[in-house]
This record gives C-alpha cells, sequence and structure tokens, in this order.
C-alpha cells in the first residue's frame, strides 16, 4: 500500500503527512534548534509542529529566515503548525498570541493554527498561572469564543487553516456545530500504545485529518515512570524491525501512517531525523499491522494532571 507524502486538508491545502516535533528541543546546547531544523530540512522534512509553550518559536524563526534567504527551501513549501496556548483563549488574545507567534517565526502566516487544549486559564505573562496556594487559575472562557477568534485570523489572512488539539468528542461537536470554517486538524497523542479511535474515528468521519503526536509513545519524556512500557522495546515491534529490514521507529511511524495520519516525531539526533522520515519505501502487511494493534493500553502519557480541575479538562 502507498502512502502520500502529502493529505489534501479541508481548506484545500497540503500538509505533509510526516513533521518534524520539536517540544523539548530547548536553546541548550547553544545552536541545538538551528542544527536541528538545517539536518531536518536537508533530510526532506517540510513541516515544523511549534507552539508558544515550547519556547522554541523565537529559535526557529531566525534559523528558517537563513535557510529561505540561501535558497535552501521557499516559505511556501514548509508546513509551519503552531498553536494557541491555554492563557489566550480570551477571543482579544487569540491575534495578539498569533501576531507574536508570526514575529518569532519570522513569517507572514502559518499554515495551521491550533487550539493546544481546550482548557483556558488565566490571561498574562506566567504560562501556568498560579494562586497563592500554588493552585493553577483556571478561568471558564470557553474555547467555543476561541474558535470564532481563529476564524477570524484566517480571513485577515494570517493563518491557512484552523485546527484543534487535546479535545474530547463533545468538545470537538460544540466547536463543529458553530463553525463557520470546520476544523481541518486534530492533533492528539497516538501511537501503537494509545490509539485514540473513538477521537481518530470521529475525526475521520467528519473529513479532520489526525497528527499524531508522541508517535513513538515519547520515550524519552522526563516523566517516565520506572516500569511504564516502551513501545521500541516491544517485542512484536523488534520482530517486524528485523522482517522489514526497518528500524525499529520506522515501523511505529509506518504503521500509523498505514492507517491515514499524520506523524509528528521529534528528534534532536540527525541518524534519527534521517532515519524517521525514511518510511515511504516499504509496506506492514495486513496481519502484521494487526499484530502491532495488540500493543494498544490505552497508555496516556500526556495527560496534563495540572489542569484536572479546569471545567474543560479532557480526558
Ligand atoms: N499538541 C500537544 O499537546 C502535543 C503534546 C506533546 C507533543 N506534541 C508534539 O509532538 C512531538 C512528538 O512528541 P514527543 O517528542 O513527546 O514524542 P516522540 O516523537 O514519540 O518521541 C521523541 C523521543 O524519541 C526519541 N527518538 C526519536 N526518533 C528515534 C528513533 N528513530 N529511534 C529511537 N529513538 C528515537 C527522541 O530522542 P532524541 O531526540 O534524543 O533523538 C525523543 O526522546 C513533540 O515534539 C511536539 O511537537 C504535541
Amino acid at each position: 500500500m502507498s502512502v502520500e507524502k502529502t493529505v489534501k486538508l479541508n481548506s484545500g491545502y497540503d500538509m505533509p503527512t510526516l513533521g518534524l516535533g520539536t517540544f523539548t528541543v530547548w536553546q541548550n546546547p547553544e545552536g541545538q534548534m538551528a542544527r536541528v531544523i538545517s539536518a531536518a530540512v536537508k533530510a526532506g522534512y517540510r513541516h515544523i509542529d511549534t507552539a508558544k509553550i515550547y519556547g522554541t518559536e523565537p529559535l526557529i524563526g531566525p534559523v528558517l529566515t537563513q535557510l529561505i534567504e540561501s535558497g535552501e527551501i521557499k516559505r511556501e513549501e514548509v508546513f509551519i503548525t503552531c498553536k494557541v496556548w491555554c492563557t489566550d483563549h480570551k477571543p482579544e488574545n487569540v491575534k495578539k498570541s498569533l501576531e507574536q507567534s508570526l514575529k518569532d517565526l519570522q513569517t507572514t502566516y502559518v499554515d495551521m493554527l491550533l487550539i493546544h487544549w481546550p482548557m483556558s486559564y488565566q490571561a498574562g505573562d506566567e504560562l501556568f498561572p498560579k494562586d497563592a496556594d500554588g493552585e493553577l487559575i483556571h478561568t471558564e472562557d470557553d474555547y467555543v469564543d476561541t474558535w470564532k477568534a481563529m476564524e477570524e485570523c484566517v480571513e485577515s489572512g494570517q493563518v491557512r487553516s484552523i485546527g484543534l488539539s487535546n479535545f474530547n468528542i463533545e468538545q470537538m461537536m460544540r466547536v463543529y456545530d458553530i463553525a463557520k470554517i470546520k476544523p481541518s486538524n486534530h492533533q492528539v497523542e497516538l501511537n501503537a500504545q494509545m490509539t485514540n479511535k473513538e477521537v481518530a474515528d470521529w475525526c475521520k468521519k467528519k473529513g479532520m485529518v489526525v497528527s499524531c503526536y508522541a508517535p513513538l509513545g515519547s520515550p524519552g519524556r522526563p516523566w517516565k515512570q520506572d516500569g511504564e512500557p516502551d513501545l521500541l522495546e516491544e517485542p512484536v515491534v523488534i520482530k517486524l524491525a528485523e522482517k522489514y529490514k526497518k528500524t525499529r521507529a520506522q515501523v511505529l511511524l509506518r504503521h500509523l501512517l498505514q492507517k491515514g495520519y499524520v506523524v509528528l516525531p521529534k528528534s534532536v539526533t540527525e541518524t534519527r531525523l534521517a532515519e524517521n522520515i525514511d518510511v515511504y519505501d516499504f509496506t506492514i502487511a495486513d496481519d502484521d499491522v494487526a499484530k502491532l494493534d495488540t500493543l494498544n493500553r490505552d497508555l496516556r502519557v500526556y495527560s496534563e494532571p495540572i489542569a484536572v480541575k479546569n471545567p474543560y479538562y479532557p480526558f
């Protein structure tokens, strides 16, 4: 079975089916972001996933500018996804947040803007605003109003397509019902041990492209508990990597691509960046797909426990 390198969004734009995750690609060591973005572009990546909360936009902007000015890539060849953070949900703050992202990314538009989470926190400079008792300060700003402000960003030409991230089905339905511009993308935690099937099926039914974050199960997450499984160490993944003469990561990514998803693996390692995008030249047979499907445990590693008291907490 062939997997296309791009998928058509309901907005009419093409989204590359494999993008570079940039969460935790911090400033240190100095120059890491420049090295990673340059290596990724050289390896063929044309889709970059970023967000205000990652602190990566001011680091990505100058590298992209340099790659564009040197003629390595054209702006229109790179698909940039960014996200509106929980402290920017008030409609008047959505545009402000986008304008800061555009300034940091040194561009006049982004290809995709997502509502990062359905929860809203008190607006201001603190990304996780806390009260005197150290409790996160929630607000009841409705993401439906945030969505209407996102639509205005499309109308102003600063954003090409808009979507959601980390919403549950009921929350997606509320947005879908009022939307003048229907969401074209939903970015969720999705990998072989967290299939997120009901949410993904709902999106597919509505014509929304599903992007998988943590497609490898986020093996390097600092909060990984002892004894928690590691997808890259699963015997079935090891066996299939041997069978198809590909690496374990390639098997896991291809498994998701064959289901029609977009994948967003993150790596700061040049060999892995090249490895992770080299997934378009083999097919996992149906019976082997079924073996990988048995790895599901609904194990969510990004559950955002700090926000469980928020009225719009999705899980
Ligand atoms: N919307 C949201 O709320 C949300 C939440 C979480 C993440 N995301 C997005 O999704 C992206 C990916 O998620 P993630 O970074 O948590 O997880 P991931 O991509 O599943 O895993 C990244 C980890 O796997 C390692 N790795 C990468 N390629 C490998 C390979 N070929 N072989 C072995 N190990 C490999 C990386 O190590 P090295 O870097 O050391 O190579 C890193 O530790 C993020 O960067 C971010 O852009 C979005």
